[in-house]
C-alpha cells in the first residue's frame, strides 16, 4: 500500500527488498556526500507525539539525505496543548499538501487511523503498544549483517513485553523470515495470548537464553506501568537483567540488541551495553539506512514519481 503501519501484513520478498536497498544507503551514508534527489521537492513532516532521539532524528536526516524539505512538527508548542485533536491536527497538516507524514502516537491504532484521514503516505513511527515497523526493519538489517541471515536463528526478546511495540513488531517480522522466536519476561510483563503471535514463551532468563543467537533486550517502560505495578529496579535486574553471568547460556557467539534508549543497570548491565557482544551503536547507524530505505521506496508510489 501507500503506506507504512505494520510489518503485519508485509511478506517476506518486501521486507528483503527493503533491506537490500538499505544496503546501499548504508555505503552511501559512509561517504563524504551523502546526498540523493529522490525526493527533490517533496515536503516530509515528523509528527511526534511522544518522546524520540533516535526515530526522530533520523527519519530527518534520512528525509534530507534524499532532498526532500523535512518538517519536525513541535507537538509540545502546537495546537495540541490547546485541545486540538489528533484528527484535526492531521487534517490542518494534510491541507499544507505534505508528500510524507511520519507519524509517532501514544495510542495504539492512532496511525492507521490517521492515515484514513489524509492524502500523503503515512508511516509509523511507533503507536502505543501496537507497531514500530522501522525499528524491527533496523534490527533485522544488523542482525543480518552480522550473521549473513535471519532465518533459523534462534532470538530471545527479553523484558517487558507486555508495553513493548518493538516487540510486536520484531516478533512478527522474524517469524516471517523464518526465525525462532521466545520471549522471556516475568508473567506480570507477557500480554495474555502471547503464545498465538507464535513465540515460545520463557519466564527464565536462563531458559530463555540457552542457546539463543541473538538476545534482544527491551526497555523496562516504568511511564507506562500503574504505581503498585512498577517492579522494583534492583529485583528486576537480578532476575530479568542481562548482565554477563545470564548471557553465558547464550550460544558464545551470541549477539546483545537493544532499541534505545537503555535503562543501564535496569534490563542491562552497562558492561554488557558497551561490551564485544553489543551491537547497539550498529542499530542506529541501521536506523537511517532503514528510514531511507523505507521514504525511498513510499516516493515511488508518490503520484507523479
Ligand atoms: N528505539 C526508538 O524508537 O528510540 P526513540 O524512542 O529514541 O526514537
Amino acid at each position: 500500500g501507500r503506506d507504512l503501519i505494520g510489518i503485519e501484513g508485509l511478506s517476506a520478498g518486501e521486507i528483503t527488498g527493503l533491506l537490500d536497498l538499505a544496503e546501499e544507503f548504508v555505503e552511501l551514508n559512509r561517504q563524504i556526500e551523502k546526498k540523493r534527489t529522490t525526493l527533490r521537492g517533496r515536503t516530509q513532516i515528523n509528527l511526534f507525539f511522544e518522546a524520540s532521539t533516535r526515530t526522530q532524528s533520523s527519519f530527518e536526516i534520512a528525509g534530507k539525505r534524499l532532498g526532500a524539505d523535512v518538517m519536525n512538527m513541535s507537538v509540545a508548542s502546537s495546537s495540541v496543548k490547546k485541545g486540538e485533536t489528533l484528527i484535526d491536527t492531521a487534517i490542518t497538516l494534510n491541507a499544507m499538501h505534505p508528500d510524507i507524514l511520519v507519524v509517532r502516537h501514544h495510542a495504539s491504532g492512532a496511525v492507521a487511523l490517521l492515515a484514513r484521514k489524509v492524502d500523503c503516505c503515512v508511516v509509523n513511527a511507533g503507536d502505543g503498544a501496537h507497531e514500530h515497523p522501522t525499528q524491527a526493519l533496523l534490527d533485522a538489517l544488523t542482525i543480518r549483517r552480522n550473521k549473513g541471515r535471519i532465518q533459523g536463528l534462534t532470538v530471545a526478546i527479553c523484558g517487558d513485553v507486555l508495553h513493548s511495540r518493538v516487540a510486536r513488531s520484531n516478533i512478527a517480522l522474524l517469524n516471517t523470515m523464518g526465525a525462532k522466536v521466545r520471549v522471556v519476561a516475568p508473567s506480570t510483563l507477557l500480554p495474555s495470548g502471547v503464545e498465538s503471535l507464535g513465540v515460545e514463551v520463557f519466564r527464565t532468563m536462563e531458559a530463555g537464553l540457552e542457546g539463543a543467537d541473538i538476545v534482544m533486550m527491551l526497555r523496562l517502560q516504568r511511564e507506562r506501568m500503574a504505581g503498585s505495578f512498577i517492579p522494583s529496579v534492583k529485583e528486576y535486574f537480578h532476575y530479568f537483567g542481562l548482565d554477563e553471568a545470564k548471557l553465558r547460556y547464550a550460544a558464545p557467539d551470541a549477539l546483545v540488541m537493544h532499541p534505545g534508549p537503555m535503562n543501564r543497570g535496569v534490563e542491562i548491565d552497562s558492561a554488557i551495553a558497551d561490551g564485544a557482544q553489543s551491537l547497539i551503536r550498529e542499530q542506529v547507524e541501521m536506523g537511517v539506512a532503514v528510514r531511507m530505505a523505507v521514504l525511498d521506496s513510499l516516493a515511488r508510489k508518490l503520484p507523479n514519481a
